[in-house]
């Protein structure tokens, strides 16, 4: 089994790749940074089957076909595609530009959906295909002086949503899984006022990702809302 997943240079991507390759996955790895790729497939488990590092800028939109065409072609296939990359925001509503803004929403929300969209030929050749998007807690919320970015991931959770109803005819399971802090280094530009023994650890979303692709039965989950503990409930 193959699963891409974008963002897998550090944080939340890079812990969700090593927990895919836990359970034996051939991993393709996307993100810009050709060397920290390099030094998360030196890293990963004797368990995990071929991985292969896809460098690629996804604020560019000739890269959407460009990374799954080489999953394809160097590891077969695709059935597990991970949307994780993402871009924050930190600032007053005022203070974005257009540019930023454009950039943000290429990474949030373009890139998932047109991945999606070049991966669609090879899940529906999968035996269980399953897509997962990684929103945000503000793909719901506003947060404020996060305009441009809650913007973004509202995009991508409203994409999620249509995309799991049109493909479900195919078999293709596609959750969403909207956190709130990770202690990433994201979370540090947007949120330094959280202390980070508060924030949600990144291994705590791949084992909700582990579940997603472990998981067996009738039942499904289209959406996982994980917030910090010392957060509000249902908040
Ligand atoms: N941390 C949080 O509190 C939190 C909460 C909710 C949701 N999320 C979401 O979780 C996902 C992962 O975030 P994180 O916290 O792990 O952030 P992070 O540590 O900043 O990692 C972001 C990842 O996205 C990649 N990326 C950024 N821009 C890219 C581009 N133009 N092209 C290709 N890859 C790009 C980065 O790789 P390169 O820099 O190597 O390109 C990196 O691998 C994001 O979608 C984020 O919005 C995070």
């Amino acid at each position: 089994m193959v699963a891409l997943v974008t963002g897998a240079s550090r944080g939340i991507g890079k812990v969700i790749a090593l927990e895919l390759a836990s359970l034996g996955y051939d991993l393709a790895l996307v993100a810009r940074d050709a060397a920290a790729l390099a030094e998360v497939i030196a890293a990963l488990p004797e368990s995990c089957g071929n991985a292969v590092a896809i460098p690629a800028d996804l604020a560019q939109e000739e890269t959407y076909e460009s990374v799954v065409g080489e999953c394809v072609a160097q590891l077969g296939g695709l059935d597990v595609l991970v949307n994780c990359a993402g871009l924050s925001q930190a600032g007053p509503f005022e203070d974005v530009t257009p540019e930023q803004w454009d950039r943000i929403f290429a990474v949030n929300a373009k890139a998932p959906f047109f991945i999606s969209r070049a991966a669609l030929p090879y899940l529906k050749e999968s035996e269980k295909p399953i897509v997962i998007n990684i929103a945000s807690v503000v793909g719901f919320k506003g947060y404020i002086h996060q305009s441009a970015y809650a913007s973004s991931k509202h995009a991508l959770t409203g994409f999620t949503k249509v995309f799991a109803k049109e493909v479900q005819p195919f078999g293709i399971r596609v959750h969403l899984i909207s956190p709130g802090g990770v202690a990433t280094e994201m979370v540090k530009q947007m949120r330094p006022d959280i202390q980070p023994d508060e924030l949600i650890q990144p291994e705590e979303i791949a084992e909700i990702v582990r579940f997603l692709v472990t998981k067996k039965g009738q039942g499904t989950i289209d959406q996982f809302y994980i917030r910090r503990y010392t957060g509000l409930a249902f908040d």
